[in-house]
């Protein structure tokens, strides 16, 4: 009975299993992002051809669009392993120096979230990544001296949400640096095709259509809702994933037909009504809904945009006419309390 749940531990650890199984592996297995993949191919094929590892790799881009998976696809198309770490988990200089000392040759080494690197470890990274080079400070006070390691030639492939907030030294260190864009509705709809075969799941057309239109452009959204609306049909329907049972169960997840869902509404409803429409500074607008500015950064924002419901100016965002549409709310009386 219990692992019948869709909360149970079996459950959820069926669905990581899964995941990994849906992973694409290759560059040809990913859809979408062609313009990534066609300069991937090019800077894969250059470098195994001279024998070489290859050029350290930045993607940048709102989260769950294939940036871990891009890296792992860069080291199975290289035949190389890859170590994966993260920013924040590299507190001290040593901490990377030890990773460093034990990279092979060709290796990949994925930082993610590798703006948040501190200061210090990051100039560690820059003659390591440059001359693959590890400056080592052997002793203490005036006896103190530098000695210098030689290192194997290895590949960073770096993950951000923030490329604002890498530092330039930093960001010139990568050779290739590439940014990742929302998926537009056939790429999300063959994603999620595939995945509703790969877990069994009967779907028609019309039902993968609205959870590809709801899927904010991002693969990872988008395989949630077909989780959850798998499991709609599952308990209130036949089984079946038809247009009829993804519009009910999404409904019920109150994600309305733009794909925004609560936080997303908040943020516009705050703008228009807290705000008379903007301009208002980010920060502000997460304040006055209580969440943190950084989820409305990465998350909410960059769809908010895409959608044309939010712009940005000099002074902060201003909810767009299209926004004021989309919530039904009149937008020239509201113009006018933005004059002064
Ligand atoms: N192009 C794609 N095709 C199929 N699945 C994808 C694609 N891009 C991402 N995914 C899936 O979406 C989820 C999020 O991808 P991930 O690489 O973790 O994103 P990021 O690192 O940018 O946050 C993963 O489950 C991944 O398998
Ligand atoms: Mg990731």
């Amino acid at each position: 009975m219990d692992e019948n749940r869709t909360i149970s531990p079996q459950v959820k650890s069926e669905e990581v299993v899964l995941d990994r199984a849906l992973r694409p592996q290759y560059l040809d297995d990913l859809i979408g992002q062609e313009r990534v993949k066609e300069n991937l191919r090019i800077l894969i094929e250059a470098a195994k051809g001279r024998g070489e590892a290859l050029e350290h790799t930045l993607f940048y881009g709102p989260p769950g669009l294939g940036k871990t998976t891009l890296a792992h696809i860069i080291a199975n198309e290289m035949g190389a392993s890859i170590r994966v770490t993260a920013g924040p988990a590299i507190e001290r200089a040593g901490d990377l120096a030890a990773i460093l000392s034990n990279l092979h040759q060709n290796e990949i080494l994925f930082i993610d979230e590798v703006h948040r690197l501190g200061k210090v470890v990051e100039e560690i990274l820059y003659p390591a990544m440059e001359d693959f080079a590890l400056d080592l400070v052997i002793g203490q006070g005036p006896g103190a001296r530098t000695v210098r390691l030689s290192l194997p030639h290895f590949t960073v492939v770096g993950a951000t949400t923030r490329l604002a907030l890498l530092s330039a030294p930093l960001r010139t260190r990568f050779g290739a640096i590439y940014r990742l864009d929302f998926y537009n509705q056939e790429a999300l709809s063959q994603i999620v095709t595939r995945a509703a075969y790969a877990l069994n799941v009967p779907m028609n057309e019309a039902g993968c259509e609205e959870i590809a239109r709801r899927g904010r452009g991002t693969p990872r959204v988008a395989l949630r809702l077909l989780r959850r609306v798998r499991d709609y049909a599952q308990v209130r329907a036949d089984g079946t994933i038809t247009g009829a049972v993804a519009d009910e169960a999404l409904a019920l997840l109150e994600i309305d037909n733009q794909g925004l869902d609560n936080l997303d509404r908040r943020v516009l409803h705050a703008i228009i009504e807290k705000f008379a429409g903007g301009p208002v500074g980010l920060d502000t607008i997460a304040a006055s809904i209580g969440e943190a500015p950084d989820t409305i950064m990465d998350v909410v924002e960059p769809y908010l945009l895409q959608l044309g419901f939010i712009d940005r100016t000099p002074r902060g965002r201003i909810a767009t006419k299209l926004a004021y549409e989309h919530l039904d709310i009149p937008y020239e009386q509201l113009e006018q309390g933005t004059l002064f």
